[in-house]
């Protein structure tokens, strides 16, 4: 227990981050101070938010300093506890960071892991904010009913496969986007999509959508932004909702070019709205039972991909942003201890 092996912020990207943005440390070994918990990481997670955390402009949380360790979601295990309600062993789910150790302020620690529920690994995705995630866009806003058909794009991925299960449990017919023919059949044949599209390989996206969607979209789930956006506002029905979960489409910077939507939104009578999970993390615990439920009755799948060691992490982050990945990205950095 003498150093901390950290993945820290190297220098800031002007794009997409690539792994020599990133550097390997070992950093001073944290010390819990009066009201921190001090933790063993056991996983880091990754997640497409992070592109947008390395940047230098406007976000919903300020860039990661240069020189900081990977700003992340983790599961740690509590080693020593000044904070009233947290003993050695306990597992939670909190903003660790790349490293391997971590005091955490209670502010920092999102909630305790109950390991009978599910794999922990699951806390952070499928019965974690992954899941708030899918359920809070699915359910509260795109409110899919029996017999409409439910657009989601990302639709392989940790979200956007719950999402579309989640509608498929509503009774609605599901049609996936996604960026390769494996995953097309990922789509189909494990998260039960009633269809699914290889959106590139079509040169014609808004007439893919339209043959795969014979009856128009009333729900589109999007997490991508831009063209697709586009593609789908054409085939969305009078009275459509979409749920802006993300835009890992468009430029980091956000701006892009595209046709005036006004129109379309105003004669279809088409809400649009963006969420974040965080701002629903007080729901966590009854949407991580309900998700559970689900879960252990077989009703909904997950998959992850887990890659074996902390300083795989900046790699598995240029997998996902180039679409690599297939379930969950995470990083393992030390086993439970039992
Ligand atoms: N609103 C919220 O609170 C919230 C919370 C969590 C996540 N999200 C959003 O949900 C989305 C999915 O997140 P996730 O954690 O489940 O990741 P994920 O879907 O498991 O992985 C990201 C996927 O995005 C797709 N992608 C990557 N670059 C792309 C590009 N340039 N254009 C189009 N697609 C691209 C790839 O899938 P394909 O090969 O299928 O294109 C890639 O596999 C992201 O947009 C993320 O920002 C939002």
């Amino acid at each position: 227990m003498s150093g901390n092996l950290q993945i820290v912020l190297g220098r800031r990207p002007t794009a997409r981050p690539a792994v020599r943005d990133f550097v390997v440390c070992e950093g001073d070994f944290p010390v819990a101070g009066p009201d921190e918990a001090l933790v063993r990481t056991i996983l880091v997670s990754v997640d497409p938010a992070m592109r947008g955390w390395v940047l230098d402009g406007p976000n919903y949380l300020p860039p990661v300093p240069v020189g900081s360790p990977m700003r992340s979601f983790g599961i740690g295990q509590v080693v020593v506890s000044n904070l009233p309600g947290f003993g050695p062993g306990d597992l939670v789910v909190g903003m660790t960071g790349w490293q391997e150790w971590a005091a955490l302020r209670r502010t920092e620690i999102q909630r305790r892991i109950d390991p009978g529920l599910a794999p922990v690994s699951t806390a952070l995705g499928v019965l974690g904010v992954t899941g708030l995630t899918a359920y809070v866009g699915m359910l509260d806003i795109g409110r899919p009913t029996p017999g409409s058909t439910v657009l989601v794009t990302t639709a392989a991925g940790a979200v956007g496969s719950l999402a579309g299960q989640l509608a498929s449990l509503q009774g609605a017919r599901t049609v996936g986007l996604t960026g390769s023919d494996e995953k097309r059949r990922l789509c189909v044949e494990h998260f039960g999509f009633d269809a699914a599209i290889d959106y590139r390989a079509e040169d014609d996206l808004a007439e893919a959508i339209r043959c795969a969607c014979p009856d128009g979209v009333d729900v589109f789930f999007d997490s991508v932004g831009g063209a697709t956006l586009d593609a789908a506002l054409a085939n969305l029905n009078v009275g459509a909702r979409v749920a802006v979960c993300g835009t890992i489409g468009l430029p980091p910077d956000g701006e892009a070019d595209g046709p005036r939507i006004e129109r379309r939104i105003l004669v279809n009578r088409i809400s649009m709205q963006g969420f974040l999970a965080t701002d629903h993390l007080h729901r966590i615990d009854g949407v991580v039972e309900e998700l559970a439920g689900w879960l252990r009755a077989g009703r909904i799948r997950h998959r992850e991909e887990i890659s074996p060691v902390l300083t795989d992490a900046p790699a598995a982050l240029v997998r996902l942003l180039e679409g690599r990945n297939t379930g969950k990205s995470l990083v393992r950095v030390a086993d439970i201890d039992p």
